[in-house]
């Protein structure tokens, strides 16, 4: 990599490689990352307000940078980035928003500099789902199936799929309820898909953002650098893989 190469990962959580800037709005990776708001993050989480979800506390990625990305900017000068990875995070903003996220990627890359975009899949999900109303499974290797193998219907597992995070407190009311409120709301970080793509989506997307070359990958496949350490596995089965060029 050059002197000069930028990389960013946009929404990266705790996933960000070395030689890449690593962007998220969680605000545990921010209080963590000063002495003082560490101390009194511990604290709360010793008294036990936080019981579940907001109280593992993550360590920040190398090269991180605290961003609220729904706000659509990057700062970044145009034409100064050569590649921009973002893995399971688009899904989280309103489509305008990650359309507007999207230009903002543009701007900020240099030509010939490169998007990759892994999100999970609308229509695997949804053929997931046809397949099982019509027992024409070619496969018992379902992905709904695996992902919520103890909800009794189709439907009931489509739309635990589509509602996703959707709640990011469920059933804490009281005191906790409202730090978890506060932590994962007031920061700007939204937990809850907004919205699914497929690929025609995906790729109207990033043609209107004004990319070219928009191109299907898979896993680890791709004209992309560090893929083995970008692309998590544990995504491989229910995630769609974009990659365009500016
Ligand atoms: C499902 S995780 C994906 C993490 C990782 N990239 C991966 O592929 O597993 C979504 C990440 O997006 C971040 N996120 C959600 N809304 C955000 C926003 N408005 N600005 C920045 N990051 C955001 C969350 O904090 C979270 O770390």
């Amino acid at each position: 990599m050059s002197q000069k190469e930028i990389r960013i990962n946009l929404g990266s959580s705790d996933c960000g490689p070395m030689n890449w800037i690593n962007i998220d709005s969680d605000i545990r990776f921010y209080l963590m990352h000063h002495t003082i708001t560490r101390g009194m993050l511990k604290s709360i989480v010793r008294l036990g307000v936080l019981k579940s979800g907001a109280d593992d506390l993550l360590v920040p990625p190398p090269n991180f940078l605290y961003v609220d990305l729904s706000k659509g900017r990057l700062h970044f000068a145009s034409n100064s980035v050569s590649y921009c990875y973002t893995s399971h995070f688009l899904e989280h903003l309103p489509r305008y928003r990650a359309s507007r996220l999207m230009t903002e990627v543009y701007r900020v890359l240099k030509s010939g500099g490169r998007v990759r975009v892994v999100v999970p899949d609308l229509e695997a999900v949804a053929r997931a789902y046809v397949q099982k109303k019509t027992q024409c499974e070619t496969t018992n290797n379902n992905l709904l199936d695996f992902e919520y193998p103890n909800l009794a219907t189709p439907a009931q597992k489509l739309n635990a799929y589509f509602s996703k995070f959707a709640d990011p407190t469920p059933g804490t009311t009281g005191l906790r309820g409202t730090i978890k409120r506060v932590f994962q709301g007031f920061f700007g970080q939204s937990l809850g898909h907004h919205w699914l793509y497929d690929f025609e989506d995906l790729e109207d997307l990033l043609a209107s953002a004004g990319f070219k070359d928009i191109r299907r990958e898979s896993y680890g496949q791709g004209n992309f650098p560090d893929l083995c350490v970008l692309d998590i596995e544990g995504h491989r089965r229910e995630s769609l893989y974009v990659e365009a060029e500016k």
